[in-house]
C-alpha cells in the first residue's frame, strides 16, 4: 500500500515578504531548515509548493505531469516572456515551435554568431582603449544586442543598437520589479514588439528584403503545428526571445570578471590546462544566481515519494538552490571549477537553464550558445586584453534578481594586448 505523507509547511500565513527579501534563496533556506526536498508556502496569497534537487527536477520536466499554460504571472508575460511564447505552450504545440528555436542552433549556425561576436569584441576593444573607465555591464550588452541583430539577419546601425539595447535590457532586468520600473519594461516590450510585427509584415509582403537563410526569414515564414503561417504578434514573441537572452549573456560576461577578481588563483590555473575552461564557465554558472526558479501547474494529481500533487496547484523548482545543493556539490557555496573534472552530469543534477531532454521539455535552448560565448568572453578577459578593476561594489544582493552586481562592473584603463584579428 503507498504511504500518504502531509507535505510540510512553511510558516506564517503568507511569505510573500520573506520571498522578496530573500530572493534567489527563498526556497533553499526553507529545505535546509524543513530538511526536506518539498514544502507547501503561500505567496502573494497563493498556495504554492515548492520543490528542489536532483529527484524533484526530474518529476518537475515529466511534461505529462506539469503544465505551463496560464502559469506565468501576467507581470512577467507582459516583459520577459511575451505573449503565446514557448515558454507558455504544452505538448504538441510546445514541441513544434520549440523546434524553431533547436533549428537555429546548429554548430554552424553557433559559430557563425561566435565570429560575428568576435568582430564586435576587436570593435568595442578599439572603443575601449581610448576611455579611461568603462562600465562593462552596459558595454557588453550593446556588444551582445549588435551581434544578435547581425546574427538573425538584421544588422542594427549604432544609434538604432543603443535604443535596441535599452528595450531589450529593461526586459530582463525589470522582471521582479513593481511601479514604474515594471511599467517600464512594459512599456518598452510593447514598443519593440509592434516594431517587431511591422518588419514582419513587410517581409512577408517582400517590402523588405531578407536573405532566405537567414534566422529573421526562417521565424517570419514559420508555421504552427496545423500548418498556418504564425500570427506575427506571435513572430515577433518569438525573435525577442532570441535577441534578448543573448543579450542576458551579459550578466554572466560580468560574473566571469567577478570570479577573475574574486579569485585570483584561478588566473593561473587557466592559463596552465586548456580544459579547465570549460570547468570554470561551468562553475560559473553553478555558483553565481542567475534564475532563481521555475514555475509550473499540475496537470492531474499525482502522488510523490508519498506526497500529493493536486491539479492546479502552482509548483516552483528551486533552480538557484538545486545548484547549490549539498547532497549533489561538496562544499556548494565555494567556487571551485575542479569539480567538473569528475562530474557525472544528466539531465536533472546540474539546471541553471532548466533540466530535462532540450527537445521536450522547456529546457534552454540557448545553453551550448550562452557556453561557447562565456568561452570568448573569458579568452578576451584572459588572453587578449589588459585592464584594471578599481575599487567598487560589486556585490550581488540575493533579493535581487537578476542578480547584476550593484556597480555593473568598472573596468579602467582598458587595454588590447594581442593584435587585432580582423
Ligand atoms: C543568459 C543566459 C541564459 C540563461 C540563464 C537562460 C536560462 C533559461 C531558463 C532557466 C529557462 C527556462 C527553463 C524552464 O522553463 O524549465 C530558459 C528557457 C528558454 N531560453 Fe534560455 N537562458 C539563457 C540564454 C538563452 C539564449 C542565448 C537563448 C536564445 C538564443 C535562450 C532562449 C530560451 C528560450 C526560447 C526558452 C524557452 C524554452 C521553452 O519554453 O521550451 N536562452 N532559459
Amino acid at each position: 500500500m503507498e504511504y500518504i505523507n502531509e507535505i510540510p509547511r512553511d510558516e506564517g500565513f503568507d511569505n510573500s515578504i520573506s520571498f522578496l527579501k530573500e530572493g534567489y534563496e527563498f526556497i533553499i533556506n526553507r529545505r535546509k531548515n524543513l530538511q526536506t526536498d518539498i514544502f507547501e508556502t503561500r505567496i502573494l496569497g497563493k498556495q504554492v509548493v515548492c520543490i528542489g534537487g536532483e529527484e524533484a527536477a526530474e518529476i518537475f520536466y515529466d511534461s505529462n505531469k506539469f503544465s505551463r499554460q496560464k502559469v506565468a504571472p501576467n507581470r512577467i508575460i507582459e516583459t520577459l516572456f511575451g505573449k503565446n511564447s514557448v515558454q507558455t505552450l504544452d505538448c504538441v504545440e510546445h514541441q513544434h515551435r520549440k523546434k524553431m528555436f533547436l533549428n537555429v542552433m546548429t554548430k554552424e549556425k553557433i559559430d557563425e554568431l561566435l565570429d560575428i561576436t568576435k568582430i564586435e569584441w576587436e570593435k568595442a576593444l578599439d572603443r575601449w582603449s581610448e576611455e579611461v573607465e568603462i562600465v562593462f555591464y552596459e558595454e557588453v550588452k550593446l556588444l551582445l544586442c549588435k551581434a544578435a541583430f547581425k546574427w538573425i539577419g538584421y544588422p542594427a546601425h549604432e544609434e538604432q543598437a543603443k535604443k535596441l539595447v535599452e528595450e531589450l535590457g529593461v526586459m530582463f532586468e525589470t522582471p521582479a520589479a513593481f511601479g514604474p520600473q515594471h511599467w517600464a519594461g512594459r512599456n518598452k516590450r510593447n514598443r519593440m514588439e509592434k516594431n517587431m510585427e511591422e518588419l514582419v509584415e513587410k517581409i512577408r509582403a517582400g517590402k523588405v528584403q531578407v536573405q532566405e537563410e537567414s534566422i529573421l526569414h526562417q521565424f517570419v515564414f514559420s508555421k504552427d503545428f496545423e500548418g498556418n503561417l504564425l500570427h506575427r504578434e506571435t513572430v515577433a514573441v518569438e525573435i525577442i526571445n532570441i535577441l534578448r537572452p543573448i543579450v542576458a549573456i551579459s550578466i554572466y560576461m560580468c560574473f566571469i570578471v567577478m570570479a577573475l577578481a574574486q579569485f585570483p588563483h584561478e588566473r593561473v590555473k587557466l592559463k596552465k590546462t586548456s580544459d579547465y575552461a570549460h570547468f570554470f564557465i561551468q562553475e560559473i554558472r553553478r555558483y553565481y544566481p542567475f534564475f532563481p526558479f521555475v514555475a509550473a501547474k499540475v496537470k492531474a494529481e499525482f502522488t510523490w515519494n508519498g506526497y500529493t500533487f493536486k491539479e492546479g496547484t502552482l509548483v516552483l523548482l528551486d533552480i538557484y538552490g538545486t545548484n547549490h545543493d549539498p547532497k549533489l556539490w561538496n562544499n556548494p557555496d565555494e567556487f571551485q571549477p575542479e569539480r567538473f573534472a569528475s562530474w557525472q552530469e544528466n539531465r536533472y543534477n546540474f539546471i541553471p537553464q532548466g533540466g530535462g531532454d532540450v527537445e521536450i521539455t522547456h529546457r534552454c535552448p540557448g545553453e551550448q550558445l550562452t557556453i561557447e560565448m562565456m568561452k570568448i568572453t573569458l579568452d578576451y578577459l584572459l588572453n587578449k586584453m589588459d585592464f584594471e578593476i578599481p575599487e567598487q561594489d560589486l556585490y550581488i544582493t540575493m533579493d535581487r534578481i537578476p542578480s547584476i552586481p550593484k556597480s555593473k562592473v568598472f573596468l579602467k584603463n582598458v587595454r588590447r594586448i594581442r593584435e587585432r584579428i580582423h
